[in-house]
C-alpha cells in the first residue's frame, strides 16, 4: 500500500487542511502514525475490530496484547469505562494531558480486540497539539501502540516510523522529535492500591504523592534488580537493536575497566563494536563506535536519546553493544527498565 505522508511542524491553516485528510483516513477505517510528547503512536479508530486488526498486522503485534485508546479531552473518558475510580479522577487532573495511562474496568462497547481480550481498558490523554487536534478531528477515541515494528526499539523521530512502517499504513503524520522519547507510565486503577505496570516519565514519587500507597508490579521490579530474574538468558525481543546488547555493571571505574578490556579483546578481529555511554565518560574509550546517551546528569536527556541511540547503533552497522550501566532512582527507573528490555537482561 502507499502510505500518504504529510510534515506538520505548526498548526497553521495548510496543517489543518492535511490534519483533516489524516482524521478522514481514521473514519473510514485505515491507520495512521501520529506524534504523540512520548514515542510516535499508529493510531485507527479504537470502535472499529476491523481497523484494529490492521495496527496488529502492520506491527506484526501479538493479538493479545492491548492497545492504550487514546482521547483529546475529559470528558471523553466516561464512554470508554464502566467507572471512574476517584483516584483515577485525582490522577486525570493533576497528569493529563500528559504522559500517563490509566487501566480501568472498560465499556462494554469498546471492541475486545483492543484490550487483548482483558475486561480493563488504558486511556490516555497526550499532550501534544497535533495529537490532541488529531484526535478531534477524528471524532472517535483512537486506539495506538508505538509505531514500530514489533520488538523494534520505539520510535521518536520521524525516520524510525519510515523505517519500520512505510508501505504498511494508511498515513503517516511527521513531526519534530518526540519530547519524551519513552512511552507513558501505565497505572493499573482497577485495584489497590494502584500497581504501575510500566514506568516513565510520570515518576513513582509523584504518583505516590497524589495516591498514597503504591506498588510496582513485579515484571518492572524483577527487571531493574538483576538477582531478581526468573531466568536470565531468557530471549525477550523488547525495543532490540540488530546487534547484541549487553549492560555492563559495576562501580564507574569497573564499568569501565570491563568495558577497555572488552574492546581490546575485540582489536583486529572482524566483528564491528560500540559503547553506549554517557557525556562524562565517552572520552574514555579508544576503539568501536562510541555514542553518548547523554549527560549522566540529566536522566530526562538519556531518556529521550535512549531509543534513537539503539537505533543509530542499527545504521553503524554494529554487532555488539556495551552500554554504561544507569545508577538507579526515582528518576532512572522508566530508562533502566527499557534498557535492560531492550538487552534481554544480558548483564556483565
Ligand atoms: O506513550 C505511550 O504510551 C505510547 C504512545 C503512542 O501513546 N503508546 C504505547 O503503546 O507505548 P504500546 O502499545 O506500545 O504499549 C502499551 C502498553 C503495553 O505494555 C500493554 O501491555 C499495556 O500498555 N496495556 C495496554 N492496555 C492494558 C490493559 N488493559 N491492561 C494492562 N496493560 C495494558
Ligand atoms: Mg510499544
Amino acid at each position: 500500500m502507499k502510505t500518504k505522508i504529510v510534515n506538520i511542524e505548526a498548526l497553521d491553516e495548510a496543517a489543518l487542511i492535511d490534519l483533516e485528510a489524516a482524521a478522514s483516513l481514521i473514519r473510514a477505517g485505515g491507520t495512521v502514525v501520529f506524534p504523540t510528547e512520548t514515542v510516535y503512536g499508529l493510531g485507527a479508530d479504537a470502535m472499529n475490530p476491523q481497523a484494529i486488526k490492521k495496527i496488529f498486522a502492520a506491527k506484526g503485534r501479538p493479538d493479545d496484547n492491548p492497545l492504550i485508546v487514546h482521547i483529546a479531552g475529559l470528558d471523553e473518558v466516561k464512554p470508554l469505562v464502566a467507572n471512574i475510580p476517584a483516584k483515577a479522577e485525582m490522577l486525570m487532573k493533576v497528569f493529563w494531558p500528559g504522559p500517563l495511562t490509566i487501566i480501568m474496568e472498560k465499556a462494554v462497547t469498546i471492541p475486545t480486540e483492543v484490550t487483548g481480550g482483558l475486561n480493563t481498558v488504558g486511556v490516555r490523554f497526550p499532550d501534544h497539539p497535533i495529537a490532541q487536534a488529531f484526535i478531534k478531528m477524528a471524532r472517535c477515541p483512537i486506539a495506538a501502540p508505538s509505531a514500530n515494528r514489533s520488538g523494534r526499539p520505539s520510535p521518536t523521530q520521524g525516520k524510525h516510523v519510515l523505517e519500520d512502517l512505510d508501505g504498511r499504513v494508511d498515513g503517516m503524520i511527521l513531526s519534530s522529535d518526540a519530547e519524551l522519547g519513552l512511552e507513558s507510565t501505565v497505572i493499573d486503577m482497577t485495584v489497590e492500591p494502584p500497581v504501575v505496570l510500566r514506568p516513565g516519565d510520570i515518576t513513582l514519587a509523584e504518583l505516590r504523592e497524589v495516591l498514597g500507597d503504591v506498588e510496582v508490579s513485579s515484571n518492572v521490579t524483577q527487571n531493574v534488580v538483576p538477582e531478581k530474574v526468573s531466568s536470565p538468558g531468557m530471549k525477550y525481543t523488547h525495543y532490540s537493536p540488530k546487534g547484541e546488547l549487553v549492560v555492563v555493571k559495576g562501580a564507574p571505574e569497573e564499568i569501565r575497566e570491563k568495558i577497555t578490556r572488552a574492546l581490546s579483546h575485540h582489536k583486529g578481529k572482524p566483528m564491528t563494536i560500540g559503547v553506549l555511554a554517557s557525556d562524562e565518560t565517552m572520552d574514555f574509550y579508544r576503539e568501536g563506535f562510541i555514542l553518548s546517551l547523554g549527560s549522566r546528569n540529566d536522566p530526562k536527556e538519556m531518556s529521550k536519546n535512549l531509543f534513537s541511540r539503539l537505533r543509530t547503533f542499527d545504521e553503524l552497522g554494529v554487532e555488539r553493544i556495551y552500554a554504561e550501566d544507569i545508577p538507579l532512582n526515582n528518576e532512572t527507573l522508566a530508562l533502566i527498565n527499557r534498557l535492560y528490555k531492550a538487552a534481554g537482561y544480558a548483564f556483565i
